[in-house]
């Protein structure tokens, strides 16, 4: 019996496995296939902390391999899925959109296909808040009508939520869609804009921002995060649901950048660029819902969060920030 964790060498993924040896007794799968939407030495680097642990097995294939799915699924005895695997970014959606339907559609009906042939007890679909697209009242209810999604990343999400809700009447897949709000911390993905501001602070260099800056985010704590996804794994009467994790408590991108110059002890130099359409005005995450199911409640405030990442940063154990070709 194990718990199979797809795209478990990226940032969420690596942190929920250390978390899953400490908190469960379960056999662990960590599925990743080591692309190069980023460089994969950085996802070599992630699962050092569990690449020799004997409560965990590491596949390197692709999700999206049927055959392949239905071996793992068998061989290991899948009981429970965290779907984390995707082509995650949203700026390279808008030039690869191809890409992140074949990824992140097709390959999560794929494991939707593999669970119904070998049943499992729970199937985490891990979406984005991206999905609330334009036009959703703001905060972000899951009862509300969402807009539509202003990149296609945005709506392979939604797509894939979706074919999971499908899934569940259809096949009685038990499918829990969660929708994470920006999430950050050690480890944090190298084409995202804590990162690329952090780079840019500490060593000096041009900072690219999109826009006055007055965007606002919902920042979250990768923590907070994997505490609300292993809630989700047991808890009752979640399935079928749309449940958010975020902080609810989103601050201006300029607040960011203010947030890192203090913990870096720099300042910025801010290069300013035009707005670009695909990215969403705010997000902003109500938590009701989250609360009453979940019993799931933010801890890591974001000035904390940032001082520790900063520090992270500093400690240097990152193999290369650069993004790869996305
Ligand atoms: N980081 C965020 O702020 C955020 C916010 C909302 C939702 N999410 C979602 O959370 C999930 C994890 O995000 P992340 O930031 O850790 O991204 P990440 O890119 O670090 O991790 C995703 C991993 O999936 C792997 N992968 C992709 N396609 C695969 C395939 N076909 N087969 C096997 N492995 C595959 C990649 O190699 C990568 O290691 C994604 O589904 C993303 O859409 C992330």
């Amino acid at each position: 019996m194990s718990i199979l964790i797809t795209g478990g060498a990226g940032f969420i993924g690596s942190h929920l496995i250390e978390r899953l040896l400490d908190q469960s007794r379960d056999r662990l799968v960590c599925l990743d296939n080591f692309n190069d939407y980023y460089d994969p030495a950085i996802k070599r680097a992630n699962i050092q902390g569990f690449a020799g642990n004997d409560r965990v097995t590491i596949v390197e294939e692709s999700f999206g391999e049927l055959p392949a799915m239905r071996r793992l699924f068998a061989d290991h005895q899948v009981r429970r899925v965290v779907h984390l695997g995707a082509y995650a970014g949203v700026r390279p959606s808008v030039a690869r959109p191809l890409l992140y339907v074949d990824n992140n559609i097709r390959g999560t009906l794929v494991l939707l296909e593999t669970a119904r042939e070998f049943p499992v007890e729970r199937f985490l679909l891990i979406s984005s808040s991206t999905v609330y697209g334009r036009g959703a009242a703001v905060p972000f209810r899951e009862d509300q009508p969402l807009g539509v999604p202003m990149s296609p990343y945005g709506a392979t999400k939604r797509a894939a939520e979706l074919l999971g809700l499908t899934y569940v009447d259809l096949h009685a897949v038990p499918v829990v869609c969660l929708r994470p709000f920006s999430v950050y911390g050690p480890r944090l993905r190298p084409d995202l804009a804590m990162t690329i501001f952090t780079e840019a602070i500490a060593t000096g260099r041009p900072l690219p921002l999109f826009g006055d800056g007055s965007v606002r985010r919902d920042f979250t704590h990768v923590d907070d995060i994997n505490r609300g996804l292993i809630a989700a794994l047991t808890a009752d009467n979640v399935v079928g649901q749309t449940i958010n994790l975020g902080h609810s408590e989103p601050v201006e991108i300029r607040h960011l950048i203010a947030l890192l110059e203090d913990a870096l002890k720099c300042k910025a130099n801010i290069e300013h660029r035009p707005a670009v359409p695909e990215d969403m005005p705010v997000t902003f995450a109500d938590l009701s819902k989250a609360e009453r199911l979940l019993d799931y409640a933010p801890r890591v405030p974001l000035v904390e969060g940032v001082r520790q990442f900063v520090a992270w940063y500093r400690g240097g154990s990152r193999v290369n920030s650069h993004p790869g070709p996305a």
